[in-house]
């Protein structure tokens, strides 16, 4: 159970880093399909912001503590950070696939760790997680040009 609650930790602090990292892109992307784009990354991180904080109240259900300081996230994400920058459409399309790529194999593995610890609240959890990154990669998939 401390391991998954620890693999939780880390999903969460991806969650934080890759929602601040969308609103930058919402902030300074340019270029082909700026409205569209600008406009798809604010749902983009309101929908991240609920499961950040649906995560942390269901690690509180199983009794044990969320990570909640920018430094905790900074220190387990393995989410890159975008830079203070204006960043092309086409390269924020390619980062954000990777970055939901990078979610969708955790929580892969996290639902597969509930499941041998027949922790079905987390496993459910993980699948409505697994649900929206698959869509969002289908449908950005489909714009990237690559
Ligand atoms: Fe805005």
């Amino acid at each position: 159970m401390e391991n998954l609650v620890k693999n939780l930790n880390y999903l969460l602090s991806d969650l934080n880093v890759f929602y601040r990292k969308l609103q930058n892109y919402h902030w300074n992307i340019k270029g082909k399909d700026f409205f569209e784009m600008h406009v798809r990354l604010e749902e983009y991180y309101d929908e991240i912001n609920d499961e950040i904080d649906e995560l942390a109240e269901h690690i509180l259900m199983l009794n044990f503590e969320p990570l909640g300081t920018m430094k905790d996230y900074l220190e387990n994400t393995c989410i890159k950070e975008a830079k203070n920058e204006k960043i092309d459409t086409c390269q924020v399309v390619n980062n954000v696939i990777t970055d939901y790529n990078t979610l969708l194999k955790k929580v892969k593995e996290i639902k597969e760790e509930a499941d041998n610890n027949s922790e079905y609240k987390t496993s459910s959890l993980m699948d409505n997680y697994i649900s929206s990154y698959m869509k969002h990669l289908w449908m950005l998939n489909q714009m990237n040009m690559k």
